[in-house]
């Protein structure tokens, strides 16, 4: 059983996806806490519906990105969280949050890295033309989208696809993936090793 924090910014789905793993007991985890930095976030509400703690951190509330996140640690320390997701949170995290769970602080990005980092992955990958794009679930490090990748997804890009299309098959693949590289990690089999250079991490069962 691993204790989860989800940061979420919008809609939640990702975090869906992680309630409902665990509801189907696919998922040896439990959210402590979900916090968004957004008020009114749909995130908030899934969680309300499975009883799951929520807090909103606004980051407008604070004078900087390292003040805003000690809030967000000092939240997740106070619910005993070990491992945190970013779940479509929009917020660049820095080394506050980072030491505070080294290399425990996972991201679902939608389209396989490194290709595309950065905001509106899926409308770059849709508008630069690639026949295939996906997800990718990686660890986050001081980069944006540059940790360490434990797992991808592929997604095809379909005769007649607008961004909207793809974003939605991209989301499907990302329901799937995240959960289950979460399960790899409550079982221990993701091991980092952080060692000279980039970090490697050895996923002992992967896909
Ligand atoms: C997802 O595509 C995720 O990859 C990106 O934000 C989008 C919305 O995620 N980071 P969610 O529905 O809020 O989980």
């Amino acid at each position: 059983m691993i204790s989860l924090g989800v940061l979420v910014s919008g809609g939640g789905t990702n975090l869906q996806a992680i309630l409902d793993a665990i509801e189907k007991e696919k998922l040896d985890a439990r959210v402590r806490v979900v916090v968004s930095n957004k008020a009114g976030a749909g995130g908030l509400e899934r969680a309300a519906r499975a009883s799951v703690p929520s807090v909103v951190v606004d980051h407008k509330a604070h004078a900087s990105r390292e003040a805003f996140d000690h809030a967000v640690v000092d939240t997740l320390r106070a619910h005993g969280v070990e491992w945190v997701v970013l779940a479509g949170f929009m917020r660049i995290v820095t080394p506050v949050l980072l030491s505070a769970f080294p290399m425990r602080v996972v991201n679902i990005h939608p389209a396989l890295l490194p290709s595309f980092p950065g905001v509106d992955a899926q409308r770059q990958a849709f508008e630069h033309g690639v026949r295939v794009t996906g997800c990718t679930v990686h660890l986050v490090d001081s980069g944006t989208d540059t940790g360490p990748i434990l797992a991808q997804r592929a997604v095809p890009v379909l005769e007649g696809d607008d961004v909207e299309s793809l974003k939605a098959r991209i989301l499907v693949a990302e329901h799937a993936l995240l959960p289950e590289v979460l399960q790899w990690i409550a079982e221990g089999r993701v091991k980092v090793d952080t060692g000279a250079g980039r970090a490697r991490v050895r996923v002992t069962v992967g896909n």
